[in-house]
């Protein structure tokens, strides 16, 4: 039987291309820091009966109908928002993630990055290499606790409630907002449901884990950050468009929040020259809430899983749209 053949869009942890090259015939493209572009993607996928992909790969309609071999497409990233889904359905292919194996790894990032902004960890950083450090000074750099401060998260679902675990430990009061209420965790981590105002209104740190959807794109803009406290934090794990960069930019540079902390962006990678990077009162990161070594370890693991069950017909651990192994099309 002839091999199937598998395009993968960037190096990944070498356990997950050792399994791979095993099992199917592969080309993988070999830019680590750039995505290939869209024209390399279009010949390979022409030519492919399964991808491998990226966050930083749109594949979309037209993209699929360039690609009549491809039978999965296999994101490597818990989010697929760079994935036209219902194009995908409505062609028959089969689409998945990784979705649990990074949860405690973002939950640790947020909780990084909260704790970053709060303490001013990077801003101390900077003036201590600087040589700006003359005696230990009473004011020097103060910030917030998040001991026992108000959180609220925005979404509830694996990575939220991982955070608020982490919380928990830190004795904070937890309100949540969610699409779908769930009334087992508040119970067991004696989380408060409330709506998103109110959420914004109360609380002392913020963070984002809502997934990238038309009814979440922009959901914290100027309005929300008027209910904001001015001691507020805002975090941002999650994906960059749910908050609106210009409103954020606003919010920071008028003071009318505390500061905040951003693992993605609206666009990404985010311009050198944005105005956000001029603020003090933000921490910036490269999209790296998920990178431990193990973690994208797995992630590789578990998205190579993911392809080779498809391309063997069997039905993935990691489905995003099973209606189509319903429909038994592959
Ligand atoms: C990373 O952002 C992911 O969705 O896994
Ligand atoms: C993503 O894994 C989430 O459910 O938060």
């Amino acid at each position: 039987m002839s091999r199937h053949r598998v395009y993968v869009a960037r190096r990944l942890p070498d356990p997950a291309m050792d399994r791979l090259r095993q099992h199917v015939d592969m080309t993988v493209w070999p830019t680590d820091e750039l995505p290939p572009p869209r024209e390399v993607l279009l010949r390979e996928a022409a030519v492919s009966d399964g991808l491998l992909s990226l966050l930083t790969d749109r594949i979309d309609g037209a993209l699929l109908d360039a690609a009549p071999r491809v039978r999965v497409v296999s994101n490597y990233a818990v989010g697929y928002d760079n994935i036209d889904v219902a194009a995908a359905t409505s062609r028959g292919v089969v689409v998945t993630n990784t979705p649990g194996v990074l949860t405690e790894t973002v939950a640790d990032f947020a909780i990084t990055l909260l704790l970053a902004v709060a303490r001013r960890v990077v801003e101390s950083d900077r003036y201590t290499r600087e040589g700006r450090w003359k005696s230990w000074e009473p004011l020097l750099f103060l910030g917030q606790d998040l001991y026992g401060a108000t959180l609220g998260l925005v979404g509830l679902g694996r990575i939220g409630t991982a955070v608020a675990k982490r919380a928990h430990g830190f004795d904070m009061r937890i309100l949540y907002h969610d699409v779908v209420r769930r009334e087992d965790l508040e119970h067991d981590l004696g989380l408060e449901f409330t709506s998103l105002e109110d959420l914004l209104r109360r609380s002392d740190f913020i963070s984002v884990h809502t997934p990238l959807t038309p009814q979440t794109r922009h959901l914290i803009s100027t309005d929300q950050f008027r209910l904001m406290k001015r001691t507020a934090v805002l975090v941002n794990t999650a994906r960059g468009p749910i908050v609106d960069p210009d409103a954020l930019y606003r919010a920071l540079a008028d003071r009318q929040i505390w500061g905040a902390g951003l693992d993605v962006f609206e666009v990404e990678p985010v311009p050198a020259d944005h105005p956000l990077l001029r603020l003090d009162n933000i921490i910036v990161a490269p999209h790296i809430a998920s990178a431990s070594v193990e973690t994208r370890t797995k992630m590789a693991l578990m998205a190579v899983d993911n392809l080779l069950a498809a391309l063997g017909g069997q039905r993935p651990s990691n489905f995003v749209n099973p209606d189509v192994w319903e429909r038994r099309r592959i």
